[in-house]
């Protein structure tokens, strides 16, 4: 049986940190409202010049050292990202490119701040299925560049950054179970109201710009994300005590809290990135795993849950065994 195994990550975040004073001098904030709500004290803003695949592409190197691998070992792209360089081609096209490499597929994911835990998923099944030995997954996002900087209710929650996992082939697991969902009837609650096809006009004169019902989506992501991480608990026959790390999307640190309790899981096991990232979508689970990884919290042989809840919505749980 072939399983499939995270063997190396990397992360990326760009060099501008706005921090909650600061955004108390452009908007009628405080910087104890953000704080008190959802955890952030401050994120990573892209510099003007500074796109997602330029992220993408250093935390993509930063995994492939990690993993001990070279580009031209890798023979799947998968990048997740709601903030594309380009319409077409894919940011993971232009990432492959990047990494002077040509004839594997690269294609994009679409699932918002779930977009890493579906690219995840993809890349589990095609090596699973024998489809790939050396997979490239990234999720990378400048979120930024979707946000209404007048509405204070969505502009204070999100930042920009990448991260990246190698995920090989191998005897012994690795990803014990993916488990994913979506429900566009609450399309609504959570988007970007335009798209290319809807109203280019508008695309072009920079109005494609977050919505959010926070409160709704607040209840949602709580409700949801707790019968995930019971989900996987369940399909795997593992009790909550054997779990060492949960790595939660970072959206908010009372979500996240809200997870840990239905998880009977100390905060100690959580890894919070949320008061130095803020919400960085499709990157925040890799972002977050990186730094764990890389300062020793995460080691060898540990059960790990992975979750993310995002527009659509979208949703999911992962259990992965180091
Ligand atoms: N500063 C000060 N006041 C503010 C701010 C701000 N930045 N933003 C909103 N307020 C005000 C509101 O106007 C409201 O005022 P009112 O009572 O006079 O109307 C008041 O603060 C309370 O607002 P609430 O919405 O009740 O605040 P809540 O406690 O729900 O927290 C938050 C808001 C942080 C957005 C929370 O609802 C949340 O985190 N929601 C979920 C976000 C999420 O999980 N998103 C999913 C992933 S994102 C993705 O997929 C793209």
């Amino acid at each position: 049986m072939t399983y499939a195994r995270i063997t190396g990550s990397g992360s990326y975040l760009p060099e501008k940190i706005l921090t909650n004073r600061e955004l108390e001098g452009l908007l009628d904030t405080t910087e104890d409202w953000i704080y008190t709500r959802s955890g952030i004290r401050e994120r990573h803003i892209a510099a003007e010049n500074e796109f997602t695949c330029d992220l993408a592409e250093k935390a993509a190197r930063a995994a492939l050292e990690r993993a001990g691998r070279t580009p031209a070992e890798v023979d799947l792209v998968v990048v997740a990202t709601t903030t594309p360089d380009q319409v077409f081609p894919s940011t993971a096209c232009l990432l492959q490119n990047r990494l002077g490499i040509q004839g594997c597929p690269a294609f994009d994911v679409q699932a918002v701040c779930a977009g890493f835990i579906y690219a995840l998923d993809v890349v589990y099944r095609y090596i699973r299925t024998g489809g790939s030995k050396c997979a490239l997954v990234v999720g990378a996002e400048t979120f930024s560049r979707i946000l209404n900087w007048e509405d204070r209710s969505t502009c204070v929650l999100f930042g920009d950054g990448a991260g990246a996992m190698i995920v090989e082939e191998a005897t012994q697991p690795g990803i014990l179970s993916s488990h994913l969902h979506a429900d566009g009837s609450f399309k609504d609650l959570l988007c970007v109201p335009i798209g290319v096809s809807t109203a280019h006009q508008e695309m072009l004169a920079g109005k494609a710009y977050t919505e959010m019902q926070g409160k709704e989506v607040f209840r949602w992501a709580v409700t949801a994300l707790g019968d995930a991480v019971i989900e996987v608990l369940e399909a795997n026959g593992v009790d909550r005590g054997e779990i060492d790390w949960l790595v939660p999307h970072q959206a908010n640190i009372r979500i996240i809290q809200a997870i840990a309790r239905r998880l009977d899981l100390s905060m100690d096991n959580v890894v919070v990135t949320i008061d130095r990232h803020g919400n960085t979508s499709a990157a925040s689970v890799p972002l977050a795993f990186d730094e764990a990884v890389r300062d020793g919290r995460i080691k060898p042989g540990q059960k790990i849950i992975f979750e993310a809840f995002g527009g659509g919505f979208t949703w999911g749980s992962m259990l992965i065994q180091t």
